[in-house]
């Protein structure tokens, strides 16, 4: 397809996903333009700043800026003159109070965006929405644009990662087409030429089908960690060792080994929000039962939480007040951030609430950790929060962490004490180093 052909792209939210999605489509050689109600986030993307950590993505950013292909803006007018496909990237969070996801920043995107449509162009929604809202913005769409009908709706999950957002962009296991005309898929395997000509599998579906995809492989994931992590408790009781356990299921093809690390859990933007909304959702339209189980995965995930702290007790003797409790980790995951919902933060402020004198180090995530609970208090590096520690807890499995020498630490602290939330370390080194090494689901 040659450059005149490309289909123009605007990208309607630069979060985590919208930015990612914006560099990456001016990478590949379309025009995009940026739209962010927030003027902050668009002057920093503008300039060339990437407001959040996600690797390789501050490198890609400066390219396509130089390269004249992407450009940023705060207007709805100018986005829809600019785009012949326009992605709605913006966030849908948790309610407050309540299980079921917030929709009014994709109403917002839909309803500012479609006031100014008067030419025919494709809608493709990409925030991961309740099944069932493609169809109500259709008809939102159909109302308030002034093309009408000439505006179509399409639906196309995204699947990338923190910490690995540009390379599942640009190269994903999978593009899913929810379309309900053969000119929206035209529309969208312009939109998506370069990445289709790697021979990507595509699933070409409805509306429904495609919303769904979203949310059915989000809660396969976390319900693959809470499995390994159920077998952890089953494993505390009779003395078995779940990292054993787990590398044996694993060996099985059938099962595989991704997704199946015991330990804290998971936390994130994405899968606890995506569990909860898809149980109420499903509630919603009478067929709760069929997954049921995914508060069952909810509630296993949460006691993990409660278990390391436990642990964290255990080792102090059965008292947390007043004891020294060196936290390494704050970001959800290795390699971002993010710390919404995130498991490591979780741990450190309910010690803190229970009385322990607790100090947080995470490579990437202390300014937002810092801006958040800024009852915490934070350190400079490992060793620093470490320094006369009476138990030092990992959280977050960064590789910084895992390189730690038993040897190193033993200098600092004041008692040798670790608990290891990830089964990131290697207990025999820490043990024959002096160390009283405890880990989830382990003897
Ligand atoms: C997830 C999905 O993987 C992605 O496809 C979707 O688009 C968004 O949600 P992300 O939130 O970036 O991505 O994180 P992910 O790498 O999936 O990890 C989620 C959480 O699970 C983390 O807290 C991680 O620590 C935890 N986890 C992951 C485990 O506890 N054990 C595992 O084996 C794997």
């Amino acid at each position: 397809m040659s450059d005149a052909e490309l289909p123009r792209l605007t990208v309607i939210g630069t979060g985590y996903l919208g930015a990612t999605h914006a560099i990456c489509m001016a990478s590949l050689g379309y025009d995009v333009v940026g739209l962010d109600v927030d003027p902050g986030k668009i002057r920093k993307l503008q300039s060339g700043e990437v407001p959040f950590f996600e690797p390789g993505l501050p490198e890609l950013l400066a390219k396509t800026l130089e390269s004249g292909r992407l450009r940023f803006t705060t207007s709805y007018a100018e986005a829809a003159e600019h785009g012949d496909v326009h992605f709605i990237c913006v966030g849908t969070p948790q309610q407050p109070g309540l299980d079921a996801c917030d929709l009014s920043y994709v109403d917002a995107a839909v309803r500012g965006l479609a006031q100014h449509l008067t030419r025919r162009c494709l809608v493709v929604g990409k925030s991961t929405v309740p099944v069932g809202t493609a169809a109500r913005l259709s008809g939102l769409l159909a109302e308030l644009a002034p093309a009408g009908a000439e505006v179509e709706l399409a639906w196309n999950p995204e699947f990338l990662r923190e910490g690995f957002a540009v390379d599942d962009t640009l190269r994903p296991d999978r593009l899913v087409f929810g379309v309900t005309t053969e000119w929206a898929r035209e529309r969208l395997a312009a939109a998506f030429a370069p990445i289709l000509e790697l021979g990507t599998p595509t699933v070409v579906t409805d509306l429904p089908t495609a919303e769904l995809v979203k949310v059915a492989a989000n809660s396969f994931l976390a319900t693959k960690i809470s499995y390994i992590n159920a077998m952890a408790e089953i494993c505390e009781a009779t003395g078995a060792d779940v990292r054993d356990l787990a590398q044996a299921l694993a060996y099985d093809d059938r099962i595989g080994g991704r997704f199946l690390q015991p330990g804290l859990g998971f936390g994130g933007g994405c899968l606890p929000k995506d569990i909860r909304a898809f149980a109420y959702r499903a509630e919603e339209i009478g067929v709760g039962q069929a997954v049921s189980f995914l508060r069952e995965v909810d509630a296993i995930n949460r006691r993990r939480r409660s278990r390391t702290i436990d642990l964290v007790r255990e080792l102090l003797g059965g008292q947390l007040n007043g004891q020294r409790v060196a936290c390494l980790g704050a970001a959800f995951k290795p390699n971002s951030d993010d710390i919404r919902d995130a498991p490591a933060l979780d741990v450190a402020r309910t010690m803190h609430g229970l009385g322990a004198n607790v100090r947080v180090y995470d490579p990437a995530a202390l300014d937002n950790a810092r801006r958040t609970y800024p009852e915490l208090r934070y350190g400079t590096s490992a060793m620093d929060v470490a320094r006369d520690a009476d138990v030092v807890v990992l959280l977050t499995e960064w590789a910084e962490f895992r390189e730690i020498q038993p040897e190193a630490l033993s200098e600092v602290v004041a008692h040798r004490r670790i608990v290891d939330g990830r089964h990131a370390l290697d207990r025999d080194a820490w043990r024959a180093a002096g160390w009283e090494y405890r880990a989830l689901g382990r003897p």
